[in-house]
């Protein structure tokens, strides 16, 4: 068997499969086209609609290795050998074509024939009922009976899920030798130690599992395999993990040379520098894709791998923020034939970077944080942690739940997810208590049935605003029904329609549907699975399948958006050429009353880069230049450049969308005809809303104009409450500012003469021996401020052996103290600090502070005589003689 480096098995594999008449296919987005996955799992979910036959396939036959992410083990990655979060599945699939013969006859031929991998190694598996399949095996490969292994359900068959194609698969293993068993006298085929690895699933997707869970045979028969380039690059290079192979090793000495470790030599440092080289593929795969950290979802799945191998970094004693070190080597390894990495190498670099630098800062308290508690609980002779320090540590110092678990184990402690989850919930309902309910999702399967009789709903929109239609269904409460009735609110599908279903950032719009028998009023449209689905309410009349109507959008509303859509492409651009090129759309909302746009940048806009965007925006809408829209492939409009979301599946035919040479985005939307429409744009806010995400909020058009007209006369008014023009308002404010803050003090200062005038009724001298004197008293209603304006007045009067002040202010439920000391009492040894510290304690309060001056206070407000009393011993006490 001849060495091969990973990215020649990847090609050679494609190759082969070429040879046979299959479609290359580049990977698919990690993020997947299905709301049932939260990554891509597996080679064959891109291609599910094809499975399914919802969706025909443009070609028979198809090969890829998939970028995938499995989550559901992330805590026994690095303890393997074999274990990933990310890693590349190769794969070839076959609908309604070739079948079992060829597939494993073919199979056989690129594992011996171009891999070179040993015949009489190989065992393979069967489903015990799989004649065709035996009969492959045995008869035209030639593996003898001794190592074909039937197994059952359980083993050999292979389903996506409760419902749908499934089939019997079989499997490939190979024996990597004696020296990988595990020893034990049973150790065989099937034992799950590294001698006989499982290298290749082929399933035979034949059958459609019904609900009840019979078996019926589907028209078409499919293949679906799956292996792994890793493991399989493992058994070329013939080393022992997956992460001695060159697609990992590169990553493992980085991180061995950082934390002075030597691989192979210690079991804790090697899980560590494995997690770390694990981990940062994932994350830079999952911020090349267009995943953001957050809370949730994906973005709670790379927040939680990224904090891990931060986590692990400490664990090999690198404490300074080492991420992104890692890049390069990925970029080396990955970039041909990812090039998504090198597209986004910037956006990758800063969020890591933001990401990496904000956990750092809580890593070291969090961690003592459960130091703490463990060992109190330890001594307690408790095994739990309690829920709510977990949550605690996930809220505060954003570790995740995951993490927190880890650590606790290590530490032989289990956590009471239950209480973790009771505490998350009482945070989320605090949430939603103030937050609006949002607007409930629209699912359900119905939509797919409706979908498979209609098929997508033709849009008419993007030259007209109405057009002649027919019901093709109505739906009430997930349902179809027979009609809507007067009254009724419930959901419109027609054959095709003008209105355009809420996508790609624009909201849904909205209108009315009538005949001479109905007038329902069109609240919104969305998309559901290819349809555009109108809920409507019915104002007139019944609607009902089958009958025509006039479908008309609500003209002066999409105006608003399509000036607020072509007003986001706008601003995209002049951000990207004010800020840099690592600036990318991570979201927008484009409205009718205004447009939100969500994009990665690491600080706050200057004021003088807000106005340059404003400036590029408005000189483009005056330039009124007219929209080109061109319907061309993928790969001619990133070549021209145009702009394309990450996360979003783009069909073979796409539709860019450009303004002159100064934008071209990849669009489904609507927009104007030309710039000029849009009128004003006007920035209204900008903010940050997480990790290296920044927001734009902006208005164009009448809700501009509006928002000037209501500026102005603002100013106006103030202008005339302040006999000012707008010119001089500023200087006027100003002015009145300093001319309060003046008054202000004045006062204050009157007041404290008043103070003053009785002042030696209510201080109490004493002077110490060769020592510094004191002064104490109590007031009424003073603020901490006014106490030290008095006690710096007493300073003033410059004692010969220095002064100690304590001063008191009593209202019915506290007491506020000051206490202060000149130069020469602090030189003498008294501290304004200690004695505070310990006053305080008497009233059964807290503070501190510097040795000539300190605050504090308590509510023991009838403690206060002892205090005093006290204070000359304090002094006495501190004093050095
Ligand atoms: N879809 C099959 C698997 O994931 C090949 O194993």
């Amino acid at each position: 068997m001849q060495w091969r480096s990973g990215k020649e098995v990847r090609s050679k594999f494609i190759d082969f499969w070429v040879s046979k008449g299959s479609k290359h296919y580049p990977s698919f987005s990690l993020i997947p086209d299905d709301p049932s996955l939260l990554f891509t799992i597996a080679g064959m979910v891109p291609f599910k609609p094809y499975y399914l036959g919802i969706e025909k396939p443009e070609t028979p036959r198809a090969v890829t290795s998939q970028k995938c992410v499995r989550t559901n083990d992330i805590e026994n990655v690095g303890r393997t050998a074999r274990h990933h979060t990310f890693f590349e599945m190769l794969g070839n699939f076959a609908w309604g074509d070739y079948f079992k013969k060829e597939s494993i006859t073919w199979g056989w031929e690129f594992l011996t024939e171009v891999m070179g991998l040993e015949a009489d190694r190989m065992s393979v598996t069967i489903y015990e009922e799989d004649e065709e399949a035996y009969d492959v095996w045995r008869r035209l490969v030639g593996v003898p009976d001794e190592r074909i292994f039937r197994f059952g359900r359980d083993g050999n068959f292979w389903f996506m899920g409760a419902q749908g194609p499934c089939g019997p698969c079989s499997e490939i293993m190979y024996d990597q030798g004696p020296e990988f068993s595990c020893g034990r006298p049973e150790c065989a085929v099937g034992c799950d130690c590294d001698r006989y690895l499982e290298i290749w699933n082929l399933v035979f997707t034949q059958f459609d599992l019904q609900k009840d869970g019979t078996l019926v045979p589907l028209p078409k028969k499919n293949i679906d395999t799956g292996m792994g380039l890793e493991r399989l690059t493992s058994i070329v290079q013939r080393v022992k993990t997956d992460f001695e192979t060159d697609l990992f090793m590169p990553m493992i000495e980085r991180a061995c040379a950082m934390g002075g470790a030597r691989y192979g030599h210690d079991p804790r440092s090697d899980l560590a520098v494995r997690v770390i080289a694990d981990h940062i593929r994932s994350v830079a795969f999952m911020i090349a894709d267009g995943i953001l950290p957050s809370n949730e979802g994906r973005g709670y799945v790379l927040r939680r791998l990224l904090r891990r191998a931060v986590r692990f970094g400490r664990l090999l004693g690198v404490y300074r923020p080492f991420l992104t070190d890692f890049l390069p080597d990925v970029i080396d390894l990955m970039a041909d034939p990812y090039r998504e990495l090198t597209d986004n190498r910037l956006t990758i670099e800063q969020i890591i970077s933001v990401e990496e630098k904000r956990f750092g800062r809580t890593l070291e308290q969090g961690t003592d944080l459960l130091d703490g508690e463990t060992s109190r609980l330890k001594a307690a002779g408790r095994t739990e942690l309690p829920g709510d320090v977990a949550f605690e540590l996930y809220d505060t110092y954003g570790f995740p739940l995951e993490l927190t678990a880890e650590i606790a184990e290590e530490k032989g402690f289990t956590v009471d997810t239950a209480g973790f989850d009771c505490a998350m919930e009482a945070q989320r309902e605090r949430a939603r208590a103030s937050s609006k309910q949002k607007r409930s999702e629209m699912t359900g399967d119905v939509y797919s049935e409706l979908h498979e009789e209609l098929g997508d709903t033709e849009f008419t929109g993007y030259g007209s605003s109405e057009g002649l239609s027919v019901v093709a269904a109505v739906i009430v409460n997930g349902e179809t029904a027979g009609a809507l009735e007067e009254g009724q609110e419930g959901e419109v599908i027609l054959r095709s329609t003008p209105f355009y279903g809420e996508k790609g950032g624009q909201v849904g719009d909205t209108g009315f549907l009538s005949s001479d028998t109905v007038r329902a009023k069109v609240l919104d449209a969305v998309i559901q699975r290819g349809l555009t689905v109108h809920r409507v309410k019915v104002l007139s009349g019944r609607i009902a399948p089958l009958e025509s109507v006039k479908a008309e959008v609500d003209v002066e509303r999409r105006n608003a958006i399509k000036r607020n859509h072509t007003a986001t492409h706008l601003l995209h651009e002049a951000l990207g050429r004010v800020l840099g090129g690592h600036v990318r759309q991570a979201g927008s909302l484009v409205g009718e009353g205004s447009l939100r746009f969500d994009y990665t940048h690491f600080e706050p806009l200057t004021r003088e880069q807000l106005l340059s965007v404003e400036m590029e925006v408005n000189s483009r809408i005056l330039d009124n230049t007219p929209l080109e829209v061109e319907h061309t492939d993928m790969e001619s409009a990133r070549e021209a450049g145009a702009k394309a979301l990450f996360d979003e599946k783009y069909e073979d035919v796409v539709r860019v969308v450009s303004i002159s040479d100064f934008s071209a985005e990849l669009c489904g939307g609507l927009h104007v005809a030309a710039t000029g429409e849009i009128g004003p744009f006007k920035i209204i806010r900008e903010e940050g809303i997480g990790s290296g995400t920044r927001r734009i909020t902006a208005v164009t058009g009448l809700v501009a104009l509006r928002m000037f007209q209501k500026m102005w006369r603002f100013v106006a008014e103030i202008s005339g409450m302040l006999s000012a023009d707008e010119d001089t308002i500023l200087e006027r404010v100003e002015h009145l500012q300093a001319e309060v803050k003046a008054l202000r003090r004045a006062r204050d200062a009157e007041k404290l003469n008043a103070i003053s005038a009785g002042l030696q009724e209510r201080l109490h001298w004493f002077a110490l021996k060769d020592g510094p004197e004191g002064v104490y008293g109590a007031f009424e209603g003073l603020s901490a401020d006014e106490l030290r304006e008095l006690g710096d007045r007493m300073k003033n009067s410059r004692r010969e052996g220095g002064l100690a002040v304590l001063l008191a202010s009593k209202t019915d439920s506290n007491v506020i103290l000051v206490a202060m000391a000149d130069d020469k009492a602090v030189k003498a040894g008294v501290s304004a600090g200690k004695i505070v510290k310990e006053a305080s304690s008497m009233l059964g309060g807290g503070g501190g502070g510097r040795p000539n001056m300190a605050q504090g206070g308590g509510k023991d407000v009838h403690a206060l005589p002892k205090v005093f009393a006290a204070f000359q011993s304090m002094v006495e006490g501190q004093i050095r003689r």
